[in-house]
């Protein structure tokens, strides 16, 4: 393996060394088979379990990507941070903290726990009761134009328009028993701010969106961007609000496994139980990995090493 030692300042010029360290990452982590499919979710049990792909995209929008990296999977929670940024923008950073809260819980992200023990809230929009409480406060008349907000921005991320997956849709709907409860406990707290069923249809919706691991990498450049997409050069979210984005990342992105990620890649990131995982390198780059197979916290094995190891080679931790 070539063994690559850049300075992160001025390093990104050279696409050689990009397009190498993913094809590198790439090959060293693709015949790990350690984990196992989300199965809570029936459908995304059968998905194939030897897709990976890796893609860094640079905050200027040049792409390098190796392995599957046109596959469509379902964004799943890595649309947490992309749904707090788009309510941000429409109502402002402080509605976040104030409505939802900004604090990581250490507990797992479909915890009902850390709604009871932490004053009855939902604590932050990246675990599920916060990230159904963003969509609930999203202004909009009814549940199709709550839909609408949502696909319409997240397409605007990712410069193409973007679809649900019908079959996970279908699937997570019919068996998200958890989520309903989430929500009814938060409207019970007045912390849910919309329909408590029409705010986790909404949300079901959002995690079935499809993306590749070109799309995800290209919403994730527009963070890298400070809010610019790179592709498009539309702004689609104020430059002040990107930090508030990117520190919740840095502290509730991976779960509960968040302290051994700062410890490790030192990178804001989220995680989806469909495999996906972005990292974001302020002003500099989006780096996306794509695994189905998750680990006991429901962190993508191969995304994680492959980002890990970019980070690490690359010299990127913000520490
Ligand atoms: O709420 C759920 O259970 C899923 N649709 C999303 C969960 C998820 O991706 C958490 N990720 N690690």
């Amino acid at each position: 393996a070539t063994v690559l030692s850049l300075s992160p300042i001025g390093a990104f010029a050279d696409h050689t060394d990009l397009q190498s360290l993913v094809d590198e990452a790439h090959a060293l982590y693709k015949d790990n088979d350690d984990g196992a499919n989300a199965d809570y979710i029936p459908v995304l049990a059968e998905v194939d379990s030897s897709l990976f792909g890796v893609v860094i995209i640079t905050a200027s929008g040049e792409t390098f990507a190796a392995g599957d990296v046109d596959h469509r999977f379902s964004i799943q929670s890595v649309a947490k941070p992309f749904t707090a940024a788009l309510v941000m923008e429409q109502q402002g950073v402080d509605a976040i903290r104030d409505k939802i809260g900004v604090e990581p819980t250490g507990m797992p992200f479909n915890s009902i726990v850390a709604i009871e023990l932490n004053d009855q809230r939902s604590r932050n929009p990246l675990v599920n009761a916060g990230a159904i409480a963003a969509v609930s406060m999203i202004e909009a008349k009814d549940a199709d134009a709550r839909w609408a907000f949502i696909q319409d921005g997240f397409s605007g991320f990712a410069a193409e328009r973007l679809e649900i997956l019908d079959d996970i849709y279908q699937s997570e709907s019919e068996t998200n028993y958890r989520n309903r409860a989430i929500a009814n406990l938060l409207y019970n707290y007045e912390r849910l701010y919309a329909d408590p069923t029409e705010a986790n249809e909404v949300y079901t919706k959002q995690g079935s969106l499809g993306v590749t691991a070109k799309q995800l990498a290209m919403m994730g450049a527009t963070l890298a961007n400070w809010g610019v997409n790179p592709k498009t050069g539309e702004r689609l979210i104020q430059k002040n609000y990107v930090d508030e984005v990117l520190a919740l990342m840095m502290m509730a992105g991976f779960y509960d496994e968040v302290g051994i990620w700062a410890y490790q890649a030192g990178l804001p990131a989220k995680t989806g139980v469909g495999g996906g995982i972005v990292a974001v390198v302020p002003g500099e780059m989006a780096i996306v990995g794509f695994s189905p197979r998750l680990n006991e916290a429901g962190n993508s094995v191969r995304s994680l090493l492959a980002i890990e190891h970019i980070a690490n080679e690359l010299d990127l931790s913000l520490f």
